[in-house]
């Protein structure tokens, strides 16, 4: 079984503000570095740090040979990551002194899928092999629908949430990982229980994991509903925790582990990550997570 992340690489500029600015606000920063992210790429590199061979797919324009040197650097397969012209996926953060981030998204390449580049990175993967989605790639719906007919199994992390989306057949899709704004998006529901049983009801062959800030995180299948804590540690930035969690956890279904076990295992490394500057700079290494003491 092979590990296909068809995803987003984006060069993350990060900015330390007092506070996230407001509507007309001039806001000097307090300093600003220069990472690599993308939700794509960080969650490779967790599955990667987490011990899982994985093939990345994904285009990197001008400015982006950082992104490519992060997948060599962190053992990610980069057979389909290829270069194109124009500017390379970024972002704009900002990260206030309480560590909280706000993203700008500028798609760049990222946004250049076609759907011969999409046919070409399939044709490399068969039946029972998974496929790891994000919002940040144009072209999601082409994507989950030519890896349903060659029956990989689809994990979506619907994240950011937008209209392309509602363009989705989910019902293709084995397993979400999702927040609660992105439930609400998807369920219409606010409360944690009402986005777990209605997921279930519009998707009932899916698993689900939901994650809900402070308050942790739930996995939710046919077989029952899992909940995990979080681990609390100073929160330096928070950029890529989900990625980190996803990652982890994507790892943990593969090794087989049992599901309360991955949520540990998930929500640890997404602690350490949180008390880190960056984005797949964060990430922490298997080891690392097995020995951290809380
Ligand atoms: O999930 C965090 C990521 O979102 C950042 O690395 C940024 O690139 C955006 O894609």
């Amino acid at each position: 079984m092979k590990v296909l992340n068809f995803g987003s690489m984006n060069v993350d500029y990060v900015y330390q503000v007092d506070h996230i600015l407001i509507p007309g606000e001039t806001l000097a920063s307090k300093e600003r570095n220069v990472f690599c992210g993308g939700k794509g790429l960080n969650q490779s590199i967790a599955l990667a740090k987490a011990g899982i061979p994985v093939y990345h797919a994904g285009l990197v324009g001008e400015g982006g040979d950082a992104l490519l040197d992060a997948c060599r650097q962190n053992d990610v397969n980069t057979e389909f990551v290829h270069r194109v012209k124009g500017p390379c996926g970024h972002t704009v953060i900002q990260v206030d002194k309480n560590g909280q981030n706000c993203i700008l998204l500028f798609g760049g390449s990222n946004r250049c899928m076609t759907k011969a580049f999409v046919d070409e990175v399939l044709d490399a993967f068969d039946k029972g092999d998974i496929i790891l989605l994000q919002n940040e790639v144009n072209e999601l719906d082409y994507i989950i629908d030519r890896a349903y007919e060659k029956e990989m199994m689809i994990v979506l992390n619907p994240s950011p949430y937008d209209q392309a989306l509602e363009t989705c057949d989910l019902s293709k899709v084995s397993l979400f990982l999702i927040n609660e704004i992105e439930g609400f998006q998807i369920t219409g529901e606010e409360e944690p229980e009402k986005i777990l049983a209605k997921i279930k009801e519009k998707y009932p062959e899916a698993a689900i994991v939901l994650t809900l800030g402070g308050d942790g995180s739930v996995y939710q299948d046919k077989t029952g509903t899992y909940h995990q804590e979080i681990y609390k540690v100073k929160t330096v930035d928070t950029t890529a925790a989900g990625d980190t969690f996803t990652g982890y956890f994507i790892s943990s279904i593969i090794e087989g582990l049992p599901v309360q076990e991955g949520l540990r295992l998930a929500a640890k490394a997404s602690a350490i990550a949180v008390s880190r500057p960056g984005a797949t700079a964060s990430i922490p290494l298997r080891e690392e997570v097995e020995n951290w003491n809380v």
